[in-house]
């Protein structure tokens, strides 16, 4: 049996509910209705109508019931619009979204939770600076949840959220979190070959999420329209308070099945980081807040180490894959992408072929969709009032990854507990913001917004 490490100082460390409440559901399979509401018909609503809600809400309509779509909320109308045609040709029956129950703005989310009903799924699929906004509203009504990484970018929201979910269980609310490797079949029986042993005890993790510039992270001067805020909200990678930026928004994967697969947080974190260009292809200066390169060391309580690489940067070599090393071999966690098959383990520190231990299925032997894997978990402990929130394991997955983006920023060492302790919000009064509020970091006469300098802020990021 391996030797689990836990975080003393963290003994509120959250059961990890998704991968136990996991264990035999299929896609797609029909389940008993036992639904908590009393009504077999489970309805979703999609709050952020972008590129993964879209996801999420297909995900979600390709579970057994089937659930329907009644009501989405964005705060750009043709990003709903856009969305809610897409849906409407995919699942044309299971989309019932009249023109009453499609809602624009900050508080429309209130609008498409009040057309759920008690048991009902809200689905928050925007930038993480609203997660808590959202969050707090679907518990007040009593509402199941599924909401995207990340949950938090720094200390003050990251308590806060802890404290919702500790809300949503007391109210025995189901809430899944898309930390997607949990429930991806080849991780989970990784996770379970290395917690019996099978590599040894864990020593060091590492994750390389290097490739070009993707998503908004690297942004030129404000154009002037729409207004600034909407403007950050519509480019959230190049804003540490919208998304954490790049490092946390396309790292946690890694960071979060790597811990997983060690059952601990880390205690601390060192790293360098910095940003080598600052010129668009085309000459125009950069203004976001973001470094193109990171590398992040972070300490375990039993001193095991957790090496997580991230590089933005065009012509360097892409590097995207994930490793576990123990006293008695290694493991490939995710072979390619985020939690890419097949895993696999070896009883040496190379992964050779002659040392194989164990692989799971491949992508050629069937589908093992992570993506819908966890909206069958959810599902399930909705029908069958089984336990399950992700919610507390989310906000940690998001907490160490924001720490290590914060040591790189800051050129100093921080520990878990001084990060959740930090009392600098990015984002105060989320829940007030109108389309005329300020953007919460403002840019100075050359449009550039305030960047990290480690060794000269240290005591903040920006
Ligand atoms: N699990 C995964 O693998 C995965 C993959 C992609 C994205 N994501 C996550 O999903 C989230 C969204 O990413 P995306 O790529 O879909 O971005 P996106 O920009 O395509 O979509 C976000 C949507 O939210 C809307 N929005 C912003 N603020 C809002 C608010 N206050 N109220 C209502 N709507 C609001 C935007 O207008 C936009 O339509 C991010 O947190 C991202 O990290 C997760």
């Amino acid at each position: 049996m391996k030797s689990l490490v836990s975080l003393s100082a963290h003994s509120a460390l959250p059961p990890r509910s998704g991968q136990l409440a996991t264990a035999g559901t299929l896609a797609g399979i029909a389940l008993p209705h036992v639904h908590a509401a009393g009504s077999d018909q489970v309805n979703v609503a999609l709050i952020g109508c972008g590129g993964r809600g879209g996801g999420a809400a297909s995900n979600a309509m390709n579970q057994s019931g089937p659930p329907k779509l009644v009501a989405m909320a964005d705060v750009f109308e043709h990003r709903l619009k856009t969305s809610y045609d897409t849906l409407k040709r995919k699942h044309k029956d299971q989309v019932d979204v009249t023109d009453d129950r499609k809602f624009i703005g900050f508080d429309a989310y209130k609008g498409a939770m009040d057309c759920l009903k008690k048991g009902d799924v809200a689905i928050f699929t925007t930038p993480l600076a609203f997660r808590w906004v959202h969050f707090k509203y679907a518990i007040e009504k009593g509402l199941n949840v599924f909401m995207e990484k990340p949950l938090t970018a720094d200390g003050p929201t990251s308590r806060r959220m802890l404290a919702l979910a500790a809300e949503a269980s007391k109210k025995n609310l189901k809430v899944g979190v898309g930390l997607k490797s949990r429930h991806s079949r080849a991780l989970q029986e990784l996770h379970k070959r290395i917690q019996d042993g099978e590599i040894g005890d864990i020593t060091m993790l590492r994750g390389y999420r290097m490739q070009g510039p993707i998503g908004s992270a690297f942004s030129t001067k404000w154009p002037g329209q729409p207004g600034e805020l909407m403007w950050q909200i519509s480019r959230f990678h190049s804003f540490l308070w919208a998304s954490g930026g790049g490092f946390s928004d396309f790292c946690i994967h890694h960071v979060d099945h790597l811990c997983w697969m060690k059952n601990a947080w880390p205690v601390k974190a060192q790293a360098v980081g910095a940003r080598t260009y600052r010129t668009s292809p085309d000459g125009a200066p950069y203004v976001d807040q973001n470094f193109d390169s990171y590398a992040v060391e972070y300490t375990f309580a039993d001193g095991a180490k957790m090496y997580m690489n991230g590089r933005n940067m065009l012509g360097a070599e892409p590097v995207y894959c994930s490793f576990a090393h123990g006293t008695k071999g290694m493991a490939i966690v995710s072979k390619q992408g985020d939690c890419g098959r097949p895993s696999s383990t070896y009883r040496s520190q190379n992964p050779a072929n002659e040392s194989l231990l164990w692989k799971s299925k491949e992508a050629k032997d069937g589908p093992d969709d992570p993506f819908l894997n966890e909206w069958a978990a959810l599902m399930d402990a909705i029908r069958n009032d089984k336990p399950f929130n992700e919610a507390a394991s989310g906000v940690y997955a998001s907490a160490v990854t924001s720490m290590g983006r914060y040591a790189a920023h800051t050129g100093q060492e921080i520990t878990l507990d001084e990060f959740l302790n930090h009392e600098h919000e990015y984002a105060p009064g989320a829940d007030k913001f109108t389309f005329d509020s300020p953007a919460p970091v403002q840019a100075d006469k050359d449009g550039k917004y305030p960047a990290p300098q480690p060794g000269i802020k240290t005591k903040r990021e920006y």
